[in-house]
């Protein structure tokens, strides 16, 4: 079994973050979101991973995937997408590195509540054409959307239908025999101008092939928004923030709960309350750092309360009374001259607001 997890893609939901990056490496708890991913692959026991890349966030991917904490016995192969056009032309794309492998195939940015090895062994055990990831969801009309008939077996597919026949989605992780090389070929362009997968998957069960599913019970974050964003930190700090300090509080300090502070990060005259990770060389003065909250590497906070929010390497929040349910870009400063307000926002790269 092989690994193609696709990185390619615009981003243009969690702009303006991604004017400057690739959706895949938007930190969660101050790991790339590809990190996740490229976890549950491993966990599955799979060891040769494609990666689809674009030539806009080609190189970041590559230096990102090569930076991995875990990638001791993982092979990669970076495969270069032309043009962003469509999933299933990525698989056509990857070909050459499938040959007649079956295979999982991820979304880099797709973040989800368990590992998918019980996945993988269901359809080692069952042979199916395609084993798809599915979760309930309110706004189906935004996702592929399956039917499925009473044994799980999926009877239909379709790609964001204006009315849904299921509330159940497919999330962004798949399995496939190599049967779906052919399929992929077959299709046509959607209206969007894209080769769907989902109407890949749809061709195979036109053609007979059995396509198995399963709901996913724990929780999915598509990461489209700065809310998903903030969700699925919260979640991933809640399930894996531990008490680790490897970095300095002073005496003046207090740190409070399951608090990962960073090798090189000094707190002083502060009070920090998890979980919160504190990335490597942060410097948080005066201050108050609530639950909830990621601040990337070198982040600067002083005389500032700041809860619930995502703040990205190289940032500065000064002076801010209250900031909260916040996702910050990197090297984006934050400083206020006044107190005792409060403060939403979600600002780009490179930002300054002062206030
Ligand atoms: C893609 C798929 C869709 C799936 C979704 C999951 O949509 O086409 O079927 O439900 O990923 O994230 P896209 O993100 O390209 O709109």
């Amino acid at each position: 079994m092989k690994g193609l997890v696709l990185c390619g893609g615009k981003g243009t939901r969690l702009r303006p973050l991604t004017h400057t990056g690739a959706k895949q490496l938007i930190p969660v708890a101050n790991r790339p979101i590809l990190y996740y991913v490229l976890d549950n692959l491993k966990d599955a026991g799979i060891k040769e991973v494609g990666v689809i890349i674009s030539p806009d966030t080609g190189e970041e991917i590559r230096d990102a995937v090569r930076a991995w904490d875990r990638k001791d016995g993982v092979s990669f192969r970076f495969i270069l997408q032309e043009t962003p056009s469509g999933l299933a032309h990525a698989v056509m794309v990857a070909g050459d590195f499938l040959g007649n492998d079956p295979f999982v195939m991820y979304l880099g940015d797709n973040l989800i509540g368990s590992g998918i090895a019980d996945l993988v062994e269901k359809f080692q055990r069952e042979g199916p054409d395609g084993m798809i990831l599915l979760k309930e969801v309110e706004n189906p009309s935004a996702f592929g959307v399956a039917e499925l008939s009473r044994n799980g077996e999926v009877t239909r597919l379709v790609e964001k239908p204006q009315v849904p026949p299921s509330n159940l989605a497919l999330v962004g992780v798949y399995i496939f025999s190599p049967a779906i090389l052919q399929a992929v070929s077959k299709i046509k362009p959607s209206a969007r101008g894209e080769l769907e997968i989902t109407d890949a998957i749809q061709w195979l069960i036109e053609k007979g092939a059995r396509v198995m599913s399963q709901v996913l019970g724990r929780w999915w974050l598509d990461t489209g928004k700065k809310d998903d964003l903030l969700k699925a930190n919260t979640i991933v700090l809640d399930d894996w923030a531990r008490e680790e300090i490897a970095g300095e509080v002073d005496a003046a300090s207090r740190v409070e709960g399951r608090v990962e502070l960073a090798e090189r990060a000094r707190v002083a005259g502060s009070t920090v309350r998890g979980p919160t990770v504190i990335g490597e060389g942060c410097v948080v003065e005066n201050s108050f750092i609530g639950p909830y909250t990621s601040l990337g590497e070198g982040v600067v906070v002083k005389d500032s309360v700041v809860e619930h929010c995502v703040v990205l390497a190289g940032s500065k929040i000064i002076g801010v009374d209250r900031l909260e349910d916040s996702l910050i870009g990197r090297n984006a400063q934050v400083i206020s001259h006044s107190s005792h307000r409060s403060y939403r926002m979600s600002i780009g790269d490179d930002s300054v607001v002062e206030l």
